[in-house]
């Protein structure tokens, strides 16, 4: 008998945050490949979503991972418009240790047997050097470097989403898109959040950043020397006096029962993923008046930047359609409002709405 936990089973079939369409489980013995490829709808079009390369301490775990960012996928790229479904692959293992060329052609053919019901692309532990391997035996692949017909690092465009859902909420929040004279902190100045220093410093904000790597922050201060400071850590960030918009740009998990107590800002928009670090997060900073952009609306950039490689990669339409990210938050807090409920679980309405409807067209 296999031993597959009743946990990941449980998820899969009959729990509310399964329903996914398929799950593949890869094993090439010669590379030491161990994959799971995760499609939780294609509703929208072939399932779209990274492949994340990650030390898991188990295979469930791994398998668990992949259903659950699968799953995110799907609402995310329905909140985005875009044509596509959720999936997502995980690889079991340390990149530093076993990533291969010969590891990422073995994991390319998998995904090419799925013959374009997954399109894969860059996440943690993968790169777009590592796309342009994996390109070489599927077709099906995003996120490749502009040499090989990519589009390259999307964190340009995932930055200037986060820009636009920031101008939202302080639409929202303040009657008004700019952000001249706010005090916006970030926490995380790597590919996303120095690309948001910018923004803000162009539109007049004055930014306060953190980021547990000293020559990443003393980076950003060479470059901008005058209106960011910075302070020594999250837990510093988060209780800046007169801090207006916290942007969480580092990991996920970044709103939680502690934080969010604590929390001085009035609105949080940032480019990390899975920001709440459980159910209930969004209700506390509702009842705190706190504004919450939803992490997977306001971050959409890169995704669709990788589903417009798909179609040959252009910076100007994609930026066209990363602007939208301004309309689609504020549509988003007016469902909130009309329907009493946090903004977070208004942006899942209207993913699932979009994906309901799909499936009946
Ligand atoms: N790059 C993209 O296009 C993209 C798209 C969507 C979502 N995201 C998400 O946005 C976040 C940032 O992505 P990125 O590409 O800039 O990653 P990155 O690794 O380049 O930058 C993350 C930065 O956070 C810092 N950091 C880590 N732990 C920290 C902590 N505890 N406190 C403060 N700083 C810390 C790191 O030192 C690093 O500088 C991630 O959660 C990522 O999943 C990125």
């Amino acid at each position: 008998m296999t031993d597959v936990s009743d946990g990941v089973l449980h998820t899969l079939f009959r729990s509310d945050q399964g329903g996914h369409e398929q799950v593949v489980l890869c094993q090439d013995r010669a590379t030491g490949l161990k994959a799971v490829i995760a499609i939780h709808s294609t509703a929208l079009g072939p399932a779209l979503g990274g492949t994340r390369f990650y030390p898991y301490a188990s295979e469930e775990e791994a398998v668990a991972d992949a259903l659950n960012l699968a799953r995110g996928m799907s609402y995310k790229n329905a909140m985005a418009g875009l044509d596509h479904g959720g999936g997502k692959a995980v690889i079991i293992g340390d990149p530093e240790r076993i990533k291969t060329e010969e590891l990422l052609l073995a994991y390319g053919r998998f995904v090419a047997s799925l013959g374009g019901r997954y399109v894969t692309a860059c996440d943690v532990g993968t790169y777009v050097a590592d796309m342009d391997v994996v390109a070489r035996e599927c077709r099906w692949t995003t996120g490749r470097s502009p040499e090989n017909g990519g589009a390259g690092d999307s964190s340009v465009l995932t930055a200037f989403g986060v820009f636009q859902g920031m101008r939202a909420s302080a639409q929202h929040l303040w009657g008004d898109p700019t952000l001249r004279g706010r005090k916006v902190g970030i926490a995380g100045v790597g590919k996303v959040g120095r690309h948001l220093v910018r923004h803000l410093l162009d539109d007049g904000a004055e930014v306060v950043i953190t980021d547990v790597r000293t020559d990443s922050v003393q980076r950003i201060l060479d470059q901008h020397p005058t209106g960011v400071t910075a302070v020594a850590d999250t837990d510093a960030l988060i209780r800046v006096d007169g801090l207006d918009i916290y942007a969480p740009c580092a990991l996920g998990g970044a709103l939680n029962d502690d934080s969010v107590t604590v929390l001085t800002a009035k609105i949080v928009c940032g480019a990390a993923n899975n920001q709440l670090a459980h159910t209930g997060v969004e209700k506390d900073l509702a009842d705190r008046g706190i504004l919450y952009a939803p992490d997977y609306v306001v971050n959409a950039g890169g995704v669709i930047q990788v589903a417009d490689e798909l179609h040959g990669f252009d910076f100007d339409r994609c930026k066209a359609k990363a602007a939208k990210i301004f309309d689609t938050t504020l549509a988003i807090f007016a469902r909130a409002k009309e329907d009493g409920i946090p903004p977070a679980a208004a942006a899942d309405r209207i993913a699932e709405q979009r994906m309901a409807e799909a499936r009946r067209g």
